[in-house]
């Protein structure tokens, strides 16, 4: 192979690399949310939860503000209001920091929300129901469990 073509192909090599990084939230992410009470993270997703139900609330009607404002459509923490908030949300789609991150858990701060951070309280507007039924969307489509 010639020089020039090498060259060439090292920078798109590189181009790529940075799109891909730049395509998904840090990971791994680092976490300032505390954890849950012992016997509230061990809780599993019950087995009716919805994820079609779940996904209609992540993506357009939780309240006060839809998830993905935040964790971004694609659940990589990269939402309109996400790059700005520090920490940043957490990017559903990295497995190793999701290793953390139990159903029970995300159960209890989406319901109480982490202070310190922009993850506001849902359990006001969302019923118990309604929080599993996202949960079952999020750990089905962007975590691929
Ligand atoms: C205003 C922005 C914002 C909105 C809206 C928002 N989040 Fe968050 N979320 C955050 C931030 C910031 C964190 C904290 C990240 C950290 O711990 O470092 C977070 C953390 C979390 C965690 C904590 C996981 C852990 O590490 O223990 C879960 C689960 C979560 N969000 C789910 C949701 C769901 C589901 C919704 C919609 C019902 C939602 N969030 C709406 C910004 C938001």
């Amino acid at each position: 192979m010639n020089k020039k073509l090498i060259i060439a192909l090292t920078i798109v090599a590189g181009m790529m690399v940075t799109t891909t990084a730049q395509a998904g939230g840090k990971c791994p992410q680092p976490r300032k949310t505390k954890s849950a009470p012992a016997n509230i993270a061990k809780l599993a997703i019950p087995g009716g939860a919805d994820a079609a139900v779940g996904k209609t609330l992540y993506q357009k009607s939780a309240k006060p503000m839809a998830c993905k404002m935040c964790h971004g459509a694609k659940g990589d923490g990269n939402g309109k209001l996400g790059k700005a908030l520090k920490p940043n949300p957490r990017n559903f789609t990295c497995q190793d920091t999701m290793a953390d991150v139990s159903p029970g858990q995300m159960f209890w701060i989406i319901k109480n929300g982490s202070k310190g951070t922009g993850m506001t309280a849902h359990g006001k507007s969302l019923s118990d129901k309604d929080i599993w039924n996202v949960i079952k969307y999020v750990r089905t489509d962007f975590l691929k469990e």
